[in-house]
């Protein structure tokens, strides 16, 4: 039923300009329809977000965030909708309305501060400006979300996490979105097997995967990168999901012992 409304929301949505009448009533719905516990498919439908419809991450969201709901939350997002025309906000209305008691802060390049009220807080600022990412994510973190939906250059996706993982919660999620462009050479990817994959985004987090099994490597991993607070590492259909799990992990092996190590090193007779 919840689904069926949800995509008869985003049909009366498509062609729709913003700001018309019809847009406003669907947003104020927005509001009502988050205090009775509408789920992230229908709210994001009702305030014109692309996280549901156009891409399909609202599902993963509800699975990431349902047990959070009604806790006060702190949630980052980059990249607040609009680019240099509208003002955009559409998730950031999205996320205030799903977490009740949560603070909510988007950053975008361009000056969209004028959205910022009550418990949504806005700046202005490049997600690769890491003096300034860093200020912002000492003063207000550290969060249980943070989402990366800013330019989705390859460059960027890797550097920002760089300088946001830190500042993730225990427990916490960070996700990656639309990408997509680690397969495109115009947002610095390539296709696979090319230089340009090599330097993607999707790329990197594959390799950044091997964190999760830290505690049975033989030798020390080579050179830094790896992180063992990383729990877990999700790839969706354009969309990772990383959780961060600061508890202490063991091999079930003995891997302390030299002679269980010496054995382990030999290859297959
Ligand atoms: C896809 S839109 C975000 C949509 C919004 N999160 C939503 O779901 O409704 C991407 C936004 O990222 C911003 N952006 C682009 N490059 C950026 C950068 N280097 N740093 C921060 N924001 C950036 C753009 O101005 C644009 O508003």
């Amino acid at each position: 039923m919840a689904g069926r409304l949800s995509r008869l929301v985003l049909n009366l949505r498509r062609n729709l300009p913003r700001g018309t009448p019809l847009d406003r009533h669907l947003q104020r719905f927005g509001r009502l329809a988050g205090f009775v516990g509408a789920d992230l498919d229908l709210l994001a439908a009702l305030y014109g977000t692309d996280k549901f419809g156009e891409h399909e991450y609202t599902p993963v969201y509800e699975g990431l965030m349902r047990a959070s709901r009604r806790k006060a939350v702190r949630l980052l997002e980059i990249g607040v909708g609009g680019y240099a025309g509208a003002l955009g906000g559409e998730s950031l209305r999205m996320w205030a309305s799903y977490f009740r008691r949560g603070r909510i802060f988007g950053v975008d390049l361009y000056d969209k501060t004028a959205l910022s009220a009550g418990r949504v807080q806005v700046f202005q600022c490049s997600q690769v400006d890491a003096a300034k990412m860093t200020e912002l994510a000492k003063s207000h973190g550290p969060f249980d979300f943070i989402i990366d939906d800013g330019s989705h250059a390859n460059p960027h996706q890797i550097e920002t996490f760089g300088i946001l993982w830190p500042h993730l919660k225990d427990g916490g999620s960070y996700v990656v979105e639309d990408v997509q462009t680690s397969y495109w050479p115009s947002y610095g990817g390539g296709p696979l097997g090319t230089p340009g994959y090599e330097k993607s985004c999707m790329r990197w987090f594959k390799e950044l995967a091997d964190s999760v099994n830290l505690p049975e490597f033989l030798e020390p991993a080579p050179g830094p990168g790896l992180d063992a607070g990383i729990g877990s590492v999700a790839f969706h259909h354009n969309l990772i999901v990383l959780k961060k799990d600061l508890a202490e992990r063991y091999s079930n092996f003995r891997l302390d012992d030299p002679a269980v190590r010496g054995q382990l090193m030999r290859p297959p007779a």
